[in-house]
Order: C-alpha cells, then structure tokens, then sequence
C-alpha cells in the first residue's frame, strides 16, 4: 500500500512579553482604536533581548514531538521555515537539531515568508509518501520584532514572534490529502528586507536608510490576498476531490481580520468555522498557521477526522494552501 502522510503531533511557543496597541501608542503615532478596526490585532508577543527564532523554534519542537509520543532521535528530517533565521547561515534547523538533540536528522531552512509552513509541510510529504524518510519536524518560527521599523507605523504595529511546529510521519487514516502552491517574484517590491543580502550589503548608508527593516505596499498586498486566499483554497479543496461543505475548519495565515473575513465570505464558509488568534499575536509570518494549528487542535476545534483547510500568503509573493484531514 501507498504510504500516505500525516501530521502526528503539533506543538507551539510564544515569548512571554506583550506588547499592546496602548504600548505602541507611548512610542508612535497610532491608536488602539486604528489598529483594533483596520487590522484586528490587540496584543502581540515579542522576543527578549536573549531569545532569538531558534529558542522559539525549540520549544514548539519539543512540544510537537512530545505530542506525537515521539523522542528527538525519531526525527529523520527538520525544516524551519523562516525569514528570521538567527544568522544568514547555518540554518536555525541545525541549531534546532543541536538543542533537542535530533542526531539523526538532515536539517535545512526553507523561504516563503508567510507561505512558509504550507511549503514545509508539503515538501515533509514529499519526503514521507516517497519512503525516504518517515518522521519529518516542520517549524514556523519568527522573531519579527527584530526586523521591525519601530519609526514606520504602517508596519510595526502588524507582526508578532512566535513558533509552531508538527510531526509528520505515516498515517493509516486521513493525512495530508493535497496541497496547492504557488509563487510570483514580479511581486518582489511589495513586501521585502532590501538590504543585508548579496544585493546590498550592510552598510553605513544600508543602516542610515533603515533598509534593514521590513518594507511593506501594504494595500497591494492587501488586494492580492483577499484574491488568493480564495483561489488557493479553491484549488487544494478541488484536487482533495472535495467540495466546501466538505470542509469543517479554515486556519488562515493570520495577517489581517478583513482580508480572513472577506476571504471567508468568499468561499462561502462561516465564521465559526474559520480560527482567528490575530487578536492575541498579531502577524507572525511563517508562525501564524502551525501556532493556530496548535491553538485550534487544543481548543477542541478540530477532531479526528475533520478535514481542515490551512492557507497561507507572503513575500514573494508566494501563496499555499493544503486540505488536511486530521488523524490524531
Ligand atoms: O503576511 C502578509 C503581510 N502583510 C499583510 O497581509 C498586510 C496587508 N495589508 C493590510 O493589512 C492593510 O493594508 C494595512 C493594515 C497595512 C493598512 O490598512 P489600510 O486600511 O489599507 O490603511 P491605509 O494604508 O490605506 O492607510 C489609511 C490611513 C492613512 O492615512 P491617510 O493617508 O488616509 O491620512 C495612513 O497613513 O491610515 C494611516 N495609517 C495609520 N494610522 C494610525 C497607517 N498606519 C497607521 C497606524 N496608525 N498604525
């Protein structure tokens, strides 16, 4: 028999300080009442000055594998998808390999912005349905606030830190029935770091021009995700051989309630059947869908069985979108 994969266990983690809409009204000019209405987000969690993305990366790993009753040595493969790596290299999946003590794992980091966990989660099933591997650790993990212009108001009061993380290994029932991906670089201005890579290396004048924060066309991508969420989803849900009434929970990527909302209404799903946490911990990129994952599956959302829609849009642009139906 074909060997179909799954996720076996989920995990997250969250830096323990909270930063409030009130916190950044002290520090620029913005309100809660702005930044409540136009995007949702109340709080959001940021990292202390010794945490970095694989500290956040570890703990939603051992979380994960712990779920899954699984030890760090019956980790064949970890992926960290992230655009907060702590170093340009090595990647911080070998710095999560060294702190959990993974020894048997090959280990890499994957780039999608906020696409990054559909994409970690499909190339795990490459890995697994192919019988190359059989237990693959995917990780969102973020420390956005290090990347944040706190003198740019349009961007620093959106993203978030945190991490979630999933096993995924064989499963006898359900799985990762499909996954839909996609990408285009011509949208490469809408949402980048400029400099800090080979292009522009830091430099006085890189630091002087703030170039290496995040820069953001806030509307444009605003318009594009409102489009592709539906698209997506629309996608993977048909090649699941499936239909929307089949589908009893949407975790969207977690960047804004009228984009979730209006991309909801699109697909004709209701709210109730769509997980929000945004409120709690603003955009954390390639965090925000396996830490909702993790919150949904604990609340009691999801259930054996259920086939749950995960969709996710980015820098890139990339987008992503997989129909899991849940088997623990
Ligand atoms: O993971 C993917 C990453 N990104 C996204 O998904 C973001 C997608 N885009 C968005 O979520 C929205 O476009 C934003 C939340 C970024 C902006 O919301 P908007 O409703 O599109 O606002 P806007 O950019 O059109 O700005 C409206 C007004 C402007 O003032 P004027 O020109 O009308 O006087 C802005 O200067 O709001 C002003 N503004 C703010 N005011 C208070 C922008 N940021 C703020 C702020 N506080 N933080």
């Amino acid at each position: 028999m074909n060997t179909k994969a799954g996720i076996v266990g989920v995990g997250s983690y969250v830096p323990k300080n909270i930063i409030s809409n009130f916190d950044l009204e002290k520090i620029m000019d913005t309100s809660d009442e702005w930044i409540k209405t136009r995007t949702g987000i109340r709080e959001r969690r940021i990292v202390d000055e010794n945490e970095a993305t694989s500290d956040l990366a570890t703990k939603a790993a051992l979380n994960a594998i712990k779920d899954a009753n699984l030890t760090p040595e019956d980790i064949d493969l970890i992926i960290v998808a992230t655009i907060t790596p702590d170093m340009i290299f090595p990647s911080t999946a070998c710095l999560v390999q060294a702190n959990i003590k993974a020894t048997k794992a090959a280990c890499f980091d994957l780039e999608a912005a906020c696409s990054g966990f559909i994409y970690g989660i499909t190339v795990a099933k490459q890995f697994i349905e192919s019988d190359a591997y059989k237990h693959v650790l995917v990780i969102g993990a973020e420390a956005l606030s290090r990347i944040l212009d706190y003198e740019d108001r349009s961007t620093a009061i959106l993203f978030g830190d945190g991490a979630g993380a999933v096993v995924m290994g064989p499963v006898s029932e359900g799985g990762v029935l499909s996954t839909s991906l996609g990408s285009d670089g011509n949208g490469k201005d809408y949402l980048n770091i400029p400099a800090g890579g080979s292009k522009t290396p830091a430099s006085e004048d890189s630091i002087k021009n703030r170039l290496h924060f995040i820069k953001m066309a806030g509307n444009d991508v605003f318009k594009f995700a409102v489009r592709i969420m539906q698209d997506a989803s629309v996608e993977c849900i048909e090649s699941a051989n499936l239909e929307i009434q089949d589908i009893d929970y949407l975790i969207p990527h977690q960047a804004n309630i009228r984009i979730i909302e209006a991309s909801a209404k699109r697909l004709k799903l209701s709210m109730d059947k769509v997980y929000v946490n945004l409120d709690k911990y603003g955009n954390m990129s390639a965090a925000s869908i396996p830490v909702a994952l993790d919150e949904a599956y604990r609340e009691g959302k999801i259930k054996k069985g259920d086939n749950i829609v995960l969709v996710g849009f980015g820098g890139g642009l990339t987008w992503g979108a997989s129909v899991v139906r849940w088997s623990i």
